[in-house]
């Protein structure tokens, strides 16, 4: 496994619309750390299937398309480049959301994102959000957070997010609900790295919480790792 103990790793694992997403971009940006969205890398490769027509899976495996993370030059917000091209926006569509979840079940695929993860997390300090983070991708994670919410409330924000942004479909909130559990279902029920909480993870149920409070309990966790990080420990 590739060493990983110059840098620190903040691990953000949870369900669809836990607030993972918008808290870890916003702890990053506070401590200066990188952002990685590792969602965001696995609806890539189901973009990258979709649109080559869903060939036969064995022979989509066999040449997995190059899936890389660049930074908006002005926003600094993540970009999820295909091939070298910039599918940041291209990746959120409800075909992409109704795959991904069997897209990244398969174990080819995993190993080879999970490997790209390690290697952004080998020299940058880093807050990584996504289902397996501690449990799997770095299990020696310097703070590792499993974000929760009540469904109603994790439904209602992700529509909220979808009709801000809108630029496709936008379910009902009742669809919504059913895909989130299915998801949820299927990424705990898989047989390699399932979205599962991890034994030396701090529980964070964000049901009656703001961002603003996610953030603070998150850097108030990870200011005293930073500190003794600092002094070479
Ligand atoms: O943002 P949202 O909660 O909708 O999901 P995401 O973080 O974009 O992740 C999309 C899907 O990718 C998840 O439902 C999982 O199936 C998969 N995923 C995974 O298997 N492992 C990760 N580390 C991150 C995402």
């Amino acid at each position: 496994m590739t060493s990983y103990k110059h840098s620190i790793i903040i691990a953000i694992d949870g369900p669809a619309g836990s607030g993972k997403s918008t808290t870890a971009r916003l702890v990053a940006e506070r401590l200066g750390f990188i952002y990685v969205d590792t969602g965001a890398m696995y609806r890539a490769v189901t973009l990258a299937w979709l649109r080559v027509g869903k060939p036969d899976i064995d022979v989509f495996l066999s040449n997995l398309p190059d899936i890389s993370l660049s930074r908006d030059p002005q926003t600094h917000r993540q970009m999820t480049l295909l091939d070298g091209v910039d599918v940041t926006d291209q990746i959120r569509t409800s075909e992409v959301t109704k795959q991904v979840s069997y897209i990244s079940s398969l174990k080819t695929v995993r190993e080879k994102m999970v490997s790209l993860q390690r290697n952004i997390g080998s020299d940058h300090n880093v807050v990584m959000d996504g289902r397996d983070i501690g449990t799997a991708v770095f299990p020696k994670a310097d703070l590792k957070v499993f974000m929760i919410a009540d469904i109603q409330k994790r439904a209602s924000r992700r529509l909220e997010e979808m009709k801000n942004k809108s630029k496709h479909h936008v379910p009902s909130l009742d669809e919504l609900i059913q895909q989130m559990k299915e998801r949820d279902t299927y990424d705990s029920s898989r047989e390699i790295d399932p979205l599962k909480m991890a034994d030396d993870a701090m529980l964070l149920d964000t049901s009656e919480l703001t961002i603003e409070d996610q953030a603070t309990i998150i850097i108030e966790k990870a200011k005293p790792i930073i500190i003794k990080h600092s002094h070479g420990a």
